[in-house]
């Protein structure tokens, strides 16, 4: 009798197939209702007491050896027919494709990009390696001036006569050295402070940089377009220009917008003043004209920059600006189309 358990015992060990099919066969051939296991269930009530204990383990084992092999072998051809998709249904409808999103700076620069397009700016990029001429000197920035600290910056170390640039302001030179007036141009890029990082602020950044230049151009054509950019963007039309300084721009100034104090969060982000800082702007220094060989006596104009990150920040509430550099997909996701109202 034993032996005959050992023979079954080495067919189960043995048993190997790659087919459902097969395996189901196997299971009938031992489990099922006129299987091995219970026809040798059926036989133990005619064996001698004393022998009983070990025919009950026996069949026990042998029972035990059947379900493990089959729990085995379907695992295995379960992860097998999900890698070659043998059994692949054509038929069966396909699984939707996960849409991706774009990233909220992309979004913003985006949007930027358009409301100024609809007033005739193009659009123009320069590199982010950039060198001293046309991240400083050529802005109104000579070597030694006091307002280069303004922008703490990355110098290359094997020439520091070229730097990771600091704003986009240097794309403004690059643009008027190579056109003629008029020119109205925006340029958004990636920019580099030597800055710690906070929740606040981060050593890479990125900015829209505007320039129009005419004959004539005013003070007041820039406020209106400034107006016609807080209004497209926010909705908000009320603003205020705060004097500042600029060594690219005289008179220079900084842009407020009204942005309101009807929420907790509004008292928050505008520290109770209902005034929010968006943007640095102002008339071209006719230096910075002459450096690019534009002439100051014929034609004047206007500039402002602005930081993309801080714009992002307002718009969607996002609290902490590395979450832009972090890539957590659940952040990202936020901003599907289906999400937002981009
Ligand atoms: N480049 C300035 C910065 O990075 C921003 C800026 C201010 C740009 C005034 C301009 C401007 O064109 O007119 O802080």
């Amino acid at each position: 009798m034993i032996n005959k358990f050992k023979s079954h015992f080495k067919n189960v060990q043995n048993f190997k197939t790659e087919s459902q099919i097969d395996l189901e066969n196997f299971r009938i051939k031992y489990l099922g209702k006129k299987g091995i296991i219970t026809d040798l269930f059926k036989l133990f009530k005619d064996i001698d007491q004393k022998d009983k204990k070990s025919y009950g383990k026996a069949l026990n084992d042998l029972k035990k050896e059947v379900n493990h092999k089959i729990e085995l072998i379907s695992k295995k051809l379960k992860s097998q027919q999900k890698i070659s998709n043998k059994n692949f249904d054509l038929s069966r409808p396909g699984f939707p494709f996960e849409i991706g999103s774009s990233h909220p700076i992309s979004i913003v620069k985006n949007k930027i990009i358009d409301i100024f397009s609809k007033i005739g700016f193009g659009m123009s990029e320069g590199p982010e390696i950039e060198d001293d001429w046309h991240n400083f000197t050529a802005l109104n920035l000579p070597k030694y001036h006091p307002a280069r600290d303004m922008q703490d910056t990355f110098f290359i170390k094997s020439n520091p006569e070229f730097l990771l640039r600091t704003h986009t302001s240097s794309v403004q030179v690059r643009y008027m050295e190579e056109k003629t007036p008029p020119i109205r141009v925006i340029s958004p890029g990636r920019v580099y402070r030597n800055e710690a990082i906070s929740s606040r602020s981060h050593c890479i950044f990125h900015q829209i940089e505007g320039l129009y230049i005419n004959k004539k151009v005013s003070f007041s054509e820039l406020k209106q377009t400034i107006i016609y950019f807080t209004k497209s963007l926010f909705g908000k039309s009320k603003i205020r220009l705060r004097p500042s300084y600029f060594p690219f721009t005289e008179p220079s100034a900084e842009v407020d917008i009204y942005w309101g104090l009807k929420s907790e969060v509004d008292h928050r982000i505008t520290k109770g003043t209902g005034w929010l800082e968006i943007m640095g702007c102002g008339m071209v220094d006719p230096n910075v004209l002459s450096n690019c060989k534009i002439n100051p006596d014929e034609y004047s104009g206007f500039a402002f920059g602005m930081g993309i990150e801080r714009i992002a920040m307002l718009l969607y509430q996002i609290e902490d600006i590395r979450m832009f550099y972090e890539n957590d997909i659940r952040f990202i996701s936020q901003f599907k189309k289906s999400n937002f109202l981009n």
